[in-house]
């Protein structure tokens, strides 16, 4: 068995603020990066982003801003997340970093000189919230993409291609000699089945937009978003140069994706075909998961039912929420998401079974023991060792579900066995020594649940390692001979590790619907004052891409000073003489230092997206427009 574990998660969008589908893979890639850590092995656990390409271009256009703006912003979110669901990654990687960069320009050249990338010309229907072409069976009746509802643009463009079929018969080759490069077993039979028919080339590089990683030696392309995002899992190693890259890419390292269901494709047919060319190692486990809806629909802004997992956890606890997600739904299958579900789950699982067992026993351990843990004559060691063996097995299989059932498990039968031995009975009748051998008992079966409960709720079983009197947590890979490790602790029972919640006080945790517009009255109208004006003169503003300095006759003594944020879309020459809509009775404000004496109506997103609206015909400068 290999020593050597590289984990990753795919690197996220950064058009969208982060929701529970991206929390889901990332705490699954935590819980088995912490418990390969745990059990000795040399891990590497990278996380990021994905910020290059037209889904992001337009994203970041719509809202005014440039992408790397937009790409800055979403990336502060998604490392304030992490932080808070205690996320221990090793690395981030941003695609729009240069060692990313370099990176994916070498893996080009290297393709290129295998002879895989070829230049042709493309036309096909594109759909930009999956950043690939469809094909008409991809598509529903009125040309849209089922994943996205929007409508597919047909696009006619220069391209290069990676002549994909001709890796088709060794990649499916590959996958027959190591079956576990996809997981779970139905997802491979699926690529597999859609590998039969011919993959044809693939499109790699686009012109229409620039906000990508460019061509080596072809400027006016630049690199087809997927194959930019896929060279994370790499260039993140410092590859094609690097320690890192020997250490955590080589084929003695166990090289784990994690992905959801809808990334499949990309990640078991380009990604492998890509490394094939460029003859590098392909990675040994795909682990595909399922997707979460949300009391039954799917998570959508416009029904109003994205869960935010910062707010989850700021309401109901971090580790609740891990416990929850990796526990709820067997991994690899789809799970629904309830407020219902999870406080079901974190009365029953965490405050009745594990949180009580700790309590009641820490309790009685301070009353009748002097809050010292006494020696034990007796153990659960076969209990333990065929409950451990689950575990692990589970872990080894990317079962985090399997592994935290054998867990709690375990917690019940711990439960069970106090129930059974009854120290209070026994301190009542006298035997003390059957007392403290169960205390004993039971206070090791809880050190050993934190043990292999710490991946999953690192900052919850540091708290119950506090209350055992230890300094952390017990490494899973060394938990010792029975009770040796607590005899003699001073233990503390304290507050409740995971306090009851009542389901009838229990804040709700979607982000709701957008709110209706919000009407003004036609008295609020009329206090808009618009006027016809012609622009006089303009001139860039200094230090400032987007604004123009505008001099406007709006029929007053003097022209007015404006400043106007349409410069990515016109030159100062284009708007002289124009006839423009101004809003003239706007507080006046300094911007950058030049006097704003009004506002310049246009429509469109902003930046480069922009047309002044003019009227029509020649009305003089002045004249009332209502
Ligand atoms: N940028 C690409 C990945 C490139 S990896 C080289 C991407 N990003 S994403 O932000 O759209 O999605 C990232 C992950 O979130 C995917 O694994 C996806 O399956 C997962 N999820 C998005 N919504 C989800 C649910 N509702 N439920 C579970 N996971 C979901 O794709």
């Amino acid at each position: 068995m290999s020593e050597t574990v590289y984990i990753t998660t795919p690197i996220y969008y950064v058009n969208d603020v982060p929701h529970l589908g991206h929390a889901y893979t990332t705490v699954a890639a935590d819980a088995l990066a912490r418990w390969h850590r745990s059990s000795g092995r040399d891990v590497r656990f990278i996380t990021g982003t994905d910020e290059h390409g037209q889904k992001i271009e337009r994203a970041a256009s719509a809202r005014g801003e440039r992408p790397i703006e937009l790409a800055d912003r979403v990336v502060a979110r998604f490392r304030a997340l992490w932080e808070q669901l205690h996320i221990s990654h090793d690395d981030f990687i941003r695609t729009t970093e240069p060692r990313h960069e370099a990176s994916v320009q070498s893996l080009w050249s290297k393709m290129a000189a295998a002879g895989d990338i070829v230049e042709g010309a493309y036309e096909g229907l594109y759909c930009t919230g999956c950043e690939a072409y469809k094909t008409d069976k991809d598509l529903d009746a009125q040309g849209r993409c089922p994943d996205h509802g929007t409508k597919a643009e047909l696009l006619s463009e220069p391209s290069y291609f990676f002549k994909l079929e001709s890796y088709r018969r060794r990649l499916l080759d590959h996958i027959a000699a190591h079956p576990d490069v996809i997981l779970p077993e139905a997802r491979r039979n699926k690529v597999v089945a859609d590998l039969a028919a011919p993959v044809g080339d693939l499109s790699i590089s686009r012109t229409s937009f620039s906000w990508g990683v460019p061509v080596p030696g072809d400027d006016a392309h630049v690199m087809y978003v997927w194959l930019d995002a896929l060279t994370n899992y790499i260039s993140v190693l410092g590859w094609p140069d690097g320690e890192m890259y020997a250490r955590y890419w080589s084929e003695d390292a166990r090289r784990i994706h994690l992905i959801g269901k809808d990334i499949l494709w990309f990640h078991t047919v380009y990604w492998p075909c890509f490394l094939m060319s460029a003859q590098l190692p392909m990675a040994s486990t795909v682990f595909v998961h399922g997707w979460w809806t949300i009391e039954g629909r799917k998570m959508s802004k416009t029904l109003g039912n994205v869960v935010d997992p910062g707010r989850v956890a700021e309401l109901y606890g971090a580790d609740a929420l891990r416990y929850f997600l990796l526990r709820e739904v067997p991994f690899g299958g789809d799970g629904d998401f309830s407020k219902d579900a999870l406080i079901h789950r974190i009365n029953s699982d965490l405050a009745n079974d594990l949180g009580n067992l700790a309590n009641r026993t820490l309790a009685m351990t301070g009353r009748w023991c002097d809050g010292v843990v006494p020696e034990t004559r007796t153990d659960r060691m076969a209990e333990w060792d065929e409950t451990f063996e689950r575990i692990d097995a589970a872990m080894e299989a990317v079962q985090p579900h399997k592994a935290l059932d054998a867990a709690l498990a375990w917690v019940r039968s711990c439960n069970k066995d106090i129930d059974a031995r009854a120290p209070w009975a026994a301190h009542k009748e006298g035997r003390f020594a059957d007392r403290d051998d169960c205390l004993a008992d039971t206070l090791e079966g809880v050190r050993r649940a934190c043990a292999v409960l710490a991946p999953f709720m690192p900052v919850k079983m540091q708290a119950l390692a506090d209350k055992l009197g230890l300094a952390e947590p017990p490494a899973v890979n060394d938990q010792g001979e029975w009770g040796a490790a607590l005899v003699g602790n001073a233990v503390t029972a304290g507050d409740p590790l995971f306090p009851r919640i009542d389901p009838d006080e229990a804040p709700e945790i979607t982000t709701p619907a957008e709110p209706e517009p919000e009407y003004i009255e036609y008295d609020d109208f009329t206090k808009v004052e618009l006027k016809v004006g012609v622009v006089l003169s303009a001139a860039k503003v200094e230090k400032a891409d987007r604004l123009l300095h505008l001099k406007v006759d709006v029929g007053d003594t003097e022209a007015r000073s404006i400043v106007a944020g349409i410069a990515e879309a016109y030159a100062p020459e284009d708007v002289v003489g124009r006839r423009v809509v101004v809003v003239a009775n706007l507080a006046p404000r300094k911007i950058r230092g030049v006097p704003s004496q009004g506002m310049v109506l246009a429509s469109g997103t902003g930046g480069a997206d922009l047309q002044l609206v003019c009227p029509d015909g020649d009305p003089p400068p002045g004249t009332t427009v209502k």
